[in-house]
């Protein structure tokens, strides 16, 4: 019995030393690597002010494809992603707001605008409360926040 359990420790000994080496190897590979904002932002107002949106670490092009479709026709009248124009530029937005937070702005923009202490400075300083379309539903924003992903990641506005 003794060389079993020599066996079995060596096997342990393998499976530990294979598990301390594959954290890298376990590193997802992804087409598009997404840039994650920091943990920690602030959520804002809505529905998902007590939610966590999960994000995967790879971007999902078909998504962001379709949302660079809702993009030009529900943002593109305000929005420019390197300039100012009626709203501020989107690029970085991604990194520099958690996903909560813009979720909530696009749902629950009102509150946001009046409430929320980041979208207020926004307002003060763009003076035109956001009107985002509304007919889009959740999963039509879910694709838009996946294309201004999209952008973050490659810095290429066009998803091909
Ligand atoms: C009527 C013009 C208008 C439309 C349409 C509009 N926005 Fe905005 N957006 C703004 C303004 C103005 C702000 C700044 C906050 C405010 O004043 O409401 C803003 C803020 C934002 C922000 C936050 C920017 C930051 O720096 O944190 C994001 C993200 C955003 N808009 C995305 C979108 C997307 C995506 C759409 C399309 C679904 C959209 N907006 C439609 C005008 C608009």
């Amino acid at each position: 019995m003794r060389w079993v359990k020599a066996l079995l420790l060596a096997a342990g000994v393998a499976f530990a030393l294979g598990a301390a080496t594959g954290v890298q190897a376990a590193q997802p590979k992804c087409a598009i690597q997404a840039k994650l904002p920091p943990k920690g932002l602030p959520k804002g107002l809505g529905p998902y002010a007590n939610k966590t949106l999960e994000l995967s670490p790879c971007v999902d092009k078909e998504l962001a494809k379709k949302g660079e479709q809702l993009f030009e026709q529900y943002c593109s009248g305000c929005h420019k992603i390197t300039q100012r124009y009626v709203g501020p530029p989107l690029k970085g937005v991604t990194i520099a707001r958690s996903p909560e937070w813009i979720m909530n702005l696009f749902l629950n923009t009102q509150e946001m605008v009046w409430n929320d202490p980041i979208a207020k400075a926004l307002l003060q300083q763009y003076l035109t409360v956001m009107r985002p379309p509304a007919d889009a539903t959740e999963k039509d924003f879910r694709a838009i926040y996946e294309y201004l992903r999209y952008i973050d990641a490659t810095g290429k506005t066009e998803v091909k």
